[in-house]
This record gives C-alpha cells, structure tokens and sequence, in this order.
C-alpha cells in the first residue's frame, strides 16, 4: 500500500530502534494475546492466546503445518485462481497439488466434495480470497468443514487478508465455525493490512488439542525464526492500531468505488466484480481476445505494473490484477493509461 505506517506501529518501531533492541524475538505470550484481543473487537471470535503461535511469515505457517501433517505422495487441494505461493507450498512440502478452480468467483462446493473424497491431506484455503476479493460466507465454510470432517482433510485457512475485510461484507474466521477447530488450523498476520510483510511476523492459531499437537511437534527454531521487530509492531498493530485500520477500510472503500467510475467511464469493455475484500481488483480484460497478454500491454504500452492474471492459474488468462491501494491521483493516471492502449 503507498500509506503511510500506523502511527502507534511506527512508535513501537521508532522505541525499538532507539532502544537498539534489534536482537532475537523473545519468547512470549504478548503477540497470542494481542491477536486474540483484535480477533474478539473485530469479529467476536474468542481466540485463546496460548493457541498463537508465531512463525516468519504466512508462507512459512503453511508450510510448517504441511509438514507435520504430510507423508509421502500426499495431495493438496487449492482453488484457483488463487495468491501464486499456493502453488509452489504444496511441492515446497513435498507433496502434490489438486486444483478445484473457484466457480463465479466462489467455492464449488460440489467440486470440491469430488475432490475431498478423494483424500488430498489437506486444503488450503485464501478466506477472503485472493486475488477475487471474495469473502466467503459462513454457509460456505460450514459446508467446507462439513467435508473436511466427512473427508479427513485438513483445512489450512489464511486469513492474512481478514483485517481488510470492507465495508458490506462480513468476514467469518474459519476457526469460529463450529466444528471447525479439531480440522482447521488458521494462519493470520497483521503483514497485509498494516503494510508490515518485510518485518517477518505471522502467526499459526489453532483451537483444539488436536491442531495444537501439529504445532507442539514443530522444532523450536520455526517460532525463534520470527522477527523482532514484526512480532512489537504487530502487537502495536494489534493492540492499539483499530482507529487507524477503520480509516483506511474508508479510503480503500472510496478507492474502489473511484476505480467502479474509472472503468465504466474510461474502460468499459473490462468487467470486474468490486472487492469485498482487500486492496486488489480481478479485472477481466478477455474482450481484448483470446490472443492478448493484457499485463504486458499495461506495461509496455501504458508503463502500468499489474499482476498478470495467469501468474494465479490457467483460469486467470486474460484477468489482470491492480493494485488499488494508492491515491485517487495515482489510481486516476494509471486508469487513464491503462485505457490509452488501444484496442481495449
Ligand atoms: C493470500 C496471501 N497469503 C499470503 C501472503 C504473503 O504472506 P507472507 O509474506 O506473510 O508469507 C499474501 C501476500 O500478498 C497473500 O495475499
């Protein structure tokens, strides 16, 4: 995002550093409690803090789980299009990936109980998802829990996006869907919504002994391997970063009805389903034809960086991906270049 920091996480960076507290993260209970305060303001789930267990980054929480959980020749469902490491954590755990391609932007249920019944160890799940924005609805998730007990599929839900849920749209965190503590593990992060991912900090969140057990088995080093710095400003973003988080969901929210103006007006052959989530619209430039590489066009023609829609699976040809996180100033520029190329 081109935003400037959270103040009370730029504070407890600006203490660190005049601190020189620069060393290893220590031990402790403060991030778990943290979490849990935000996760009871912000969505009313009850979260017990000795269940938050810190890791580098979201990337690394995934993994960690996969291993504990994989053995040779195993399988793991995603349903692209989806974030593109999704696609490489299967074989980075040593394991096979299964697509169950989202339908209309949504789950397919009926697909994805095909592809549970075949016993994949595990589902990895973007809630909400990236790149569609799309924040999954309770009912979806209580059937996706519904056959991942039927199935004995472990659900890997990563909400790094939950804090950036808009306005409208109402986030169920996986773990507060009943049932879904004993198959379910979630990995979380302040890393997206407060522009933190450099720092290194994620965290793991289970709810029952048994999703607990997977992290209890894991060597210390994963937990010791966390940032410092990441670990102060999450719980500085956490604790204390509410009132800042809520005016940014209004500036992301007036950003993404000035880009429903932009396209309309200037880019009216693109269609898009606005966000409900996230700072990222899904924009399908296919009237272009089937031929086009629309990111590359942006880039070359108009200087416009967008994420080309195949980088998240073959159903992303001819989508592009933008990222709407900036000023109206420079959302406006990068439309009206986008909508300079000709043919569009
Ligand atoms: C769905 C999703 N998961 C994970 C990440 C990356 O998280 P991390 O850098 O903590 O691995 C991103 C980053 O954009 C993301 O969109």
């Amino acid at each position: 995002m081109d935003y400037d920091l959270a103040p009370p996480v730029a504070a407890a960076l600006h203490a660190a550093i005049s601190r020189s507290d620069t060393g290893y993260a220590p031990a402790s209970a403060e991030l778990g409690r943290a979490y849990a305060g935000f996760a009871s303001r912000r969505w009313g789930w009850e979260v017990d803090p000795l269940g938050v267990t810190s890791v580098t980054d979201v990337g690394v929480g995934v993994i960690e789980v996969l291993r504990q959980r994989l053995r040779p020749g195993d399988v793991i469902a995603i349903s692209p299009p989806v974030y593109p490491p999704f696609f490489d954590w299967a074989p980075e755990a040593s394991a096979r990936l299964l697509s169950v391609p989202l339908t209309g932007g949504c789950l397919d249920l009926a697909a994805l109980e095909r592809a549970f019944a075949t016993h994949p160890a595990a589902y990895i799940l973007s809630n909400p998802h990236n790149p569609v924005g799309r924040v999954h609805t309770f009912d979806e998730l209580a059937a996706l829990v519904r056959l991942a007990r039927l199935y004995g599929v472990l659900l890997i839900s990563d909400e790094i996006h939950a804090p950036l849920v808009l306005p409208g749209a109402v986030f169920t965190p996986l773990l507060s869907v009943p049932g879904a503590a004993s198959v379910a593990v979630a990995v979380v992060s302040a890393s997206k919504a407060f522009n933190l991912a450099g720092l290194k900090c994620a965290a793991i969140v289970t709810g029952s002994p048994r999703m607990a057990s997977l992290v209890a088995r894991m060597p210390a080093e994963v937990h010791e391997r966390t940032g410092h710095l990441g670990v102060l400003a999450s719980i500085a973003a956490f604790t204390a970063g509410d009132s800042w988080l809520d005016a940014l969901l209004g500036t992301l929210a007036a950003r993404r009805a000035q880009l429903a103006d932009l396209l309309a007006t200037r880019m009216p052959h693109v269609r898009w389903n606005p966000p409900e989530a996230t700072y990222l619209a899904w924009l399908d430039c296919s009237a272009w034809g089937p031929d086009e590489v629309p990111a590359a066009r942006f880039l070359q023609e108009g200087r416009v960086a967008v994420e080309p829609g195949t980088r998240f699976g073959a159903a992303g040809a001819g989508f592009v991906r933008l990222n709407f996180a900036t000023s109206p100033e420079i959302l406006d520029e990068a439309v009206s270049r986008m909508a300079a190329v000709p043919g569009l």
